[in-house]
């Protein structure tokens, strides 16, 4: 599609795909034209607001997410890591369930002030809230839907519940750093600073467990890659952005036009639905030499897996450091690490997000 119709109308989905690098690149840069606002209860949500009011609320909450607060959590992710491979140590784990869906989370959750004795409850939270919906019968749906809706209460209560806790007795955590922080004397509401912390949760876990599940896949699907890598420890932070070009944990960002515009030699129209495939776009070969070998060391890596522009991932720090504790602790505990079942992997159900359910290895 890249080559043959790389930018196309899908009468099926109503809306237009954009696949070349160039253009992903274009559309992710031109907020103006292409707006992530999304209906009207997405709208306390940053991913889903326009400037200037994600502008403000951006400049705010980067004051907390500054990389070297992230990078102080090193110590903190890694015990974390290596807690849950002991326990798990010495025998065949699903690393999905096991290690990867888990991390995460858990990791999110202390980094804003949860105490960890809640550990099991945002897990809980967590898996209903990415539990997928697409495909599902329509008694299934709204069972799905009445499930995430009791889920985004009970956690909303919880927030707001530390929120009035810290905003009495502030400590060394984000909402804490989230309660003083100010732009032009303006301060996140409540209701602000709740909805930032489940997007958080939403954006930060999945993603991150698919690239540690993503990276292993790798490992074990290309053991050539896997002996180099051993060799070369000090390439994992290369290996994990090689990763996310090749197999990214989100595969296309969508946007609306906000006006007529061109991408390619297409017409789009105000109001129409664009869907930039980044997946497609991190294997361009006008930007990428040899785009579907996995290069450990490949420089420059350019790719757009964490977005591009003013929506970049805030989390992106964060995600790079997990990925790399984790791919450290696992090369370091384990000599050699395997695929153990032949049964087909069953890929996670969304056309946004590449990863498997499981992997045993
Ligand atoms: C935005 C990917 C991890 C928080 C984004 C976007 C992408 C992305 C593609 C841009 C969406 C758009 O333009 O509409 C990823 C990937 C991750 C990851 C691949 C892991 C490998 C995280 C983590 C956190 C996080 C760990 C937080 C703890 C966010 C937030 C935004 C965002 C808050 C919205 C930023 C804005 O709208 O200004 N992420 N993300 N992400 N991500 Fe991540």
């Amino acid at each position: 599609l890249r080559r043959e119709a790389p930018v196309r109308y899908d009468n099926s989905r109503n809306c237009w795909d954009v696949f070349a690098y160039d253009d992903v690149h274009r559309v992710l840069k031109d907020s103006l034209t292409f707006s992530s606002v999304r209906g009207t209860a997405a709208g306390q949500n940053l991913l889903f607001m326009d400037p200037p009011k994600h502008t403000q609320m951006r400049d705010l909450v980067n004051k907390a997410f500054t990389p070297r607060a992230i990078q102080e959590l090193a110590p903190r992710i890694q015990s974390i890591t290596e807690d849950l491979l002991e326990q798990v140590s010495g025998q065949e784990m699903d690393l999905v369930s096991d290690f990867a869906t888990p991390m995460p989370v858990i990791v999110i959750a202390e980094l804003l002030g949860a105490p960890t004795e809640d550990r099991s409850l945002f897990k809980k939270w967590s898996d209903i809230l990415v539990e997928s919906a697409e495909n599902a019968t329509d008694e299934a749906f709204q069972k799905i839907t009445e499930k995430r809706m009791h889920a985004m209460q009970e956690l909303a209560q919880y927030f707001k519940n530390i929120i009035e806790i810290r905003s009495k007795h502030p400590q060394d955590d984000l909402i804490s750093a989230l309660l003083i922080a100010e732009i032009n004397g303006e301060k996140l509401t409540d209701r602000e600073l709740i909805s930032f912390c489940i997007l958080l949760l939403a954006a930060g876990n999945e993603t991150t467990t698919n690239l540690i599940t993503n990276g292993v896949r790798i490992l074990a699907e290309q053991p050539s890659v896997q002996t180099e890598l051993y060799r070369n420890l000090d390439a994992i932070p290369s290996f994990i952005e090689e990763v996310l070009r090749y197999y990214p944990p989100i595969v296309a960002i969508g946007r609306i036009a906000t006006k007529d515009t061109e991408i390619g030699s297409q017409t789009v129209k105000a109001g129409e639905q664009v869907i930039s495939w980044v997946g497609a776009a991190n294997r361009d070969e006008s930007k990428f030499s040899e785009p579907d070998k996995f290069n450990l060391l490949r420089k420059p890596n350019p790719h757009m897996s964490f977005g591009f522009g003013i929506h970049f991932c805030l989390g992106a720090p964060l995600a790079r450091l997990e990925g790399k504790i984790a791919l450290q602790v696992l090369l370091e505990r384990y000599e050699e690490i395997k695929l153990v079942s032949d049964r087909p992997l069953i890929p996670i159900p969304s056309s946004f997000v590449f990863g498997v359910k499981n992997y045993p290895i």
